[in-house]
């Protein structure tokens, strides 16, 4: 191999992955795992699915690149969001469309602002196109420290990450926190509503009094069709246009997906008992898991929770592994302590994973 080749491939090495940022336990072999680490919908039943898939292909002709799929899906997404069409953004998952603000909308002069602990992909991101970056940290119970958020924003060339609710905490910010934030920048605010769809509120809506916010989305979490990456952003008009030219690919999700995406929408009475599911669950579960000694279990409005343990988290997740039960290590989140994340189990599955956390802690 040639220096150049090397030197890529070294610095390909330096901007380290997206699961070393997640103390990922590498494994080959994930089937038959109850997979408990990505917060997907696997209370979506088999059998809706088997049909949405097989109606998808019957509409779709995969010799073109699109047949109307994307069009059909904006004004779906349009009327479900109750936004003009032209206001949206589709990609190949949310990640994409950080991915393309990142950079694309962001150059060298400006500064990504994270609040932590949130999703890793920003960081990780930003990190990859070498941008700037700032940190506001949330206060020790993961609430919104807006003396922080004032004293550390109010510059022009910035990107404000802000999750909510977030990930990994779980917990939602207030309206008015999120309203007083948009305020305090001159910048760009991206709001990633992953889970907004489990949570009491979204601020959709919002995009119409601020045109410096940006609402994320995705068909991965609520929508349960997380293998499909579609992901899709709110955003006035002006600039959904043109991070749709200028920061995502041509055809970005396929004509299939999207045509799975539209059904989904049309099927949404499914997609919200699964929601009611989940909240019911949730409660049953943070019960349970609340009465183990030395657990905190932090409250969340979302398909999952975080816990801190009193174990390495690595370890613990390794031998939940072991059990045959995939959890999330975020023992980033601060120093010396230990946390877990774990997607909220399908009630059928409930008692199983209860005792199992209860017996792999006792070990
Ligand atoms: C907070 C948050 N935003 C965005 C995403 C990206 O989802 P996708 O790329 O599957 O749409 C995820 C996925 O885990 C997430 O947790």
């Amino acid at each position: 191999m040639n220096y150049y080749l090397e030197r890529k491939i070294f610095h390909l090495r330096s901007l380290g992955s997206y699961s070393d940022q997640n103390s990922e336990i590498p494994s080959k072999d994930e089937k038959g795992l109850l997979k408990l680490d990505s917060n997907e919908n696997l209370q979506l039943p088999k059998s809706f699915i088997k049909k949405i898939l097989g109606d998808a292909a019957e509409s779709t002709d995969p010799r073109v690149y699109a047949d109307g799929q994307r069009e059909e899906l904006i004004q779906l997404l349009g009327h479900h969001f109750n936004v003009d069409p032209d206001t949206l953004v589709i990609a190949s998952g949310g990640d994409e469309l950080i991915q393309g603000i990142t950079s694309s909308l962001m150059t060298s002069n400006d500064t990504g602002v994270t609040i932590e602990p949130t999703y890793s992909m920003y960081r990780y991101l930003l990190k990859s196109f070498g941008r700037k970056r700032r940190m506001i940290r949330l206060s020790e119970d993961f609430s919104l420290d807006m003396e922080s958020v004032r004293e550390n924003l109010a510059g022009t060339d910035e990107v404000v990450f802000i999750c909510s609710p977030n990930n990994p905490t779980g917990n939602q910010f207030p309206r008015d926190s999120i309203r007083e934030l948009l305020e305090s920048t001159k910048g760009f605010v991206v709001l990633d509503e992953a889970y907004a769809d489990y949570a009491p509120e979204s601020l959709v809506a919002m995009v119409n009094d601020y045109d410096n916010l940006l609402v994320l989305r995705t068909f991965s979490k609520a929508f349960g069709i997380a293998g499909m990456r579609i992901g899709f952003a709110i955003t006035n008009s002006a600039l959904a246009e043109s991070i749709q030219k200028f920061a995502i690919l041509p055809y970005p999700v396929s004509s299939y997906s999207m045509a799975v995406g539209s059904l989904i929408l049309k099927n949404l009475d499914v997609v919200r008992r699964t929601i009611s599911q989940v909240s019911e669950t949730r409660e049953k579960f943070v019960q349970e898991l609340m009465q183990v000694r030395d657990v905190v279990v932090y409250p969340s409005v979302t398909n999952f929770v975080l816990i801190e343990i009193p174990e390495l988290s690595s370890t613990f997740a390794y031998k939940m592994k072991q059990q045959g039960i995939k959890i999330r290590i975020v023992d980033w989140i601060a120093n010396e302590r230990n946390f877990v994340r774990i997607t909220i189990p399908p009630i059928d599955q409930l008692k199983r994973v209860v005792r199992v956390f209860k017996e792999v802690l006792a070990q």
